[in-house]
């Protein structure tokens, strides 16, 4: 059984996605990419591909970034891994860019994983059993199943 659950999720997971992990290193010196985690110097970016700009309450957004009207789809980040300062001149990201298409579209899949896990590509087995299990309908009922 858990031997089963182990092996979907590992089918879940493209091999660029572990690829991204790795890339997420240099992001992570400044972002924390477990849910619930509060900012350090820079925003959490759990959850962050779909999510608008500029959004996190426990963050002090340049106002360049917090007015920019951006929502983060996988090609927003693209560009902006790519070059942040370029798409969005005034933010506060000291950072220069990836020049690697290939890490960064691998990064990207990563972050689309940061969802409903913390760290992403570890899965605790509460967490399996939270999301993956039988649906209670009495509980479950309207929810979203992912
Ligand atoms: C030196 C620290 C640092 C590094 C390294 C860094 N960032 Fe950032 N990042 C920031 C800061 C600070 C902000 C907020 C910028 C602002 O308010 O203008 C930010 C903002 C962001 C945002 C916008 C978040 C939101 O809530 O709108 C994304 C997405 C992002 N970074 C992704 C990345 C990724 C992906 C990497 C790795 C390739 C990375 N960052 C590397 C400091 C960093």
């Amino acid at each position: 059984m858990t031997i089963g659950i182990a092996a979907l999720a590992g089918q879940a997971l493209a091999a660029d996605a572990k690829n991204g992990a790795a890339v997420f290193a240099r992001c992570a010196i400044c972002h924390s990419n477990t849910k619930g985690a509060p900012a350090k110097i820079s925003p959490n970016l759990f959850g962050v591909v779909g999510r608008k700009a500029g959004t996190q309450p426990d963050f002090s957004y340049s106002a360049a970034l917090k007015n920019s009207g951006i929502v983060w789809t996988p090609a927003n980040l693209d560009k902006w891994t790519a070059a942040p300062a370029q798409m969005v001149s005034g933010n506060r990201m000291a950072f220069a860019g990836i020049s690697s298409a290939t890490d960064r579209a691998d990064l990207v899949a990563y972050l689309a994983t940061l969802k409903r896990w913390a760290g992403g590509l570890r899965r605790s087995d509460a967490e399996i059993s939270e999301c993956c299990a039988a649906p209670k309908k009495s509980k479950l009922n309207g929810m979203h199943n992912p």
